[in-house]
């Protein structure tokens, strides 16, 4: 994909030389020269060198106000002095003990005294694998092999979930290149927010379980309400299905105890990812003692689930995670990321509407949503959710030469936005959205001067 010729890319290439030719560099020895597919940019990615607060420096000394924040993992911003010092303090005790450890327990215990759910607790490296286990678990302990997700809901890139997980959303194919029609099989994937859909679902298929992001997919993109939350979990009880929150984004974000604690909904299962391990690789499963029972050895279903992992329960994501769990666990700093994000919200709306752009932005607690292209309603209530909350009009694919000129004028500008997304932290200040307001003001300028918008 190459981007048309603009003002915008003349002003990136020029003010991030250093970084298009590592990029070029990257190019021989990465797929697309990046690491993730959301690092991608045309026509390159910046490459940061260090990071500290809710700012990050690119190699050419630049420096950008960050909401991609960790990739949600570092709601404290960059290096927060007691995750720093916690792992320093680890790093020269050890990295790996093939043993079991005391920190895991103290990280363990303070998951357990923070998310409502977690009776019992299995740490994974990562959000993908705590997905797949609890999968896992819930085919083994109900005998049923099916799993029901939602349209839109993002839960890492393993097989049986990845399907369904992006727009464009062709009713009936979920398939993903190099997903197994096997596989595809038991995975019933159902429009979001429609009780109706999930109770047919769960006659007609009797599945294992149900899972979904619990604040909306793509970290509300397209908003859950607690009504919903709480009707599902009365739907999975009549059914015998079990219900698992993939908080990796909205655990310890949306409250201390996640989005569960929030809505005083309790999910079976629960997964968690990002701000658990305190911006260093880490991942869990937690939930009812009798279903985590499926990993014990000699437990009372008469058959284990094996779970192997080099990095389970790592020391020094347990120190990172035991800092960062802590300094959450008052609920002041992520209160401070959600006012910071509830003051983008609506500055930007103010924005929009003074320089006339048809867009709009939305989003809760600390995640922020900008639909371009908007022609509907606008209010200046921070709840407002625009399209009905339809996932046809939410969770749709942006034109790619408006979405790479739009990111790359913002990055030129001094701001990192994940694609039309981005999250605060609590280290963002009130200076840093007095500047990221008027980095949008200007992006808004280039992109209608190069005829974007
Ligand atoms: C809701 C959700 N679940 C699971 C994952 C996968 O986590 P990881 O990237 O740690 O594998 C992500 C990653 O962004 C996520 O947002």
């Amino acid at each position: 994909m190459s981007v048309k010729a603009s003002s915008i890319e003349a002003a990136y290439r020029a003010k991030f030389g250093e970084s298009a030719q590592l990029f070029e560099r990257g190019l021989s020895v990465f797929p697309s020269g990046v690491t993730h597919d959301s690092r991608y940019l045309q026509p390159f990615p910046v490459f940061v060198k260090d990071a500290s607060g809710s700012r990050k420096s690119t190699v050419e000394g630049h420096l950008l106000i960050d909401y991609w924040v960790g990739h949600g993992a570092l709601i404290l911003g960059h290096g927060h002095p007691d995750v720093v010092a916690a792992v320093q303090r680890q790093m020269v005790r050890g990295t790996h003990f093939s043993a079991c450890h005391e920190l895991e327990i103290e990280w363990g215990e303070r998951v357990q005294r923070l998310v409502p759910s977690a009776e019992r607790i299995r740490f994974t490296s990562s959000g993908t694998e705590a997905t797949l286990m609890a999968l896992r678990i819930a085919r083994l302990v109900t005998g049923r092999t099916k799993v029901v997700k939602f349209i839109g809901h993002f839960h890492g890139w393993h097989d049986l979930l990845v399907p369904a997980a992006y727009a464009p959303y062709t009713i009936d194919d979920w398939s993903m290149p190099g997903v197994t029609p096997g596989v595809l099989s038991d995975l019933i994937a159902i429009p979001p927010n429609d009780l109706q859909a999930v109770e047919q679902a769960f006659q007609q298929q009797q599945p294992a379980c149900c899972i979904l992001e619990p604040t909306g997919g793509h970290w509300g993109l397209v908003p859950i309400q607690g009504e919903f939350l709480r009707g599902l979990r009365d739907l999975c009880s009549q059914y015998g299905v079990i219900l698992i929150f993939d908080e990796v984004i909205s655990g310890f974000r949306v409250a201390p105890g996640g989005a569960q604690a929030h809505y005083g909904v309790k999910p079976d299962m629960t997964t968690l990812a990002k701000i658990l391990a305190g911006g260093l690789p880490g991942g869990a499963v937690c939930g009812r003692a009798d279903l985590l029972d499926a990993i014990s050895f000699g437990n009372r279903h008469g058959k284990k689930m094996k779970h192997p992992g080099t990095f389970n329960g790592n020391p020094l994501s347990a120190a990172a995670g035991c800092a960062a769990l802590d300094a959450l666990a008052d609920g002041i700093a992520g209160g401070r990321a959600i006012e910071a994000a509830s003051q983008v919200r609506g500055r930007l709306n103010e924005l929009f509407a003074r320089k006339s752009v048809s867009w709009i932005a939305y989003g809760e607690f600390s995640m922020i949503h900008i639909l371009p292209r908007y022609d509907g309603p606008a209010s200046v209530r921070d709840d407002f959710i625009p399209c009905g909350g339809q996932y046809e009009q939410l969770d749709v694919e942006q034109p790619a030469e408006l979405k790479h000129a739009f990111r790359t004028a913002l990055i030129t500008n001094g701001v990192d936005w994940f694609g039309w997304s981005g999250m605060t932290s609590a280290a963002h200040t009130d200076n840093d959205i007095d500047e990221t307001i008027d980095a949008f003001g200007r992006t808004i300028d280039h992109l209608r001067a190069d005829g974007f918008i």
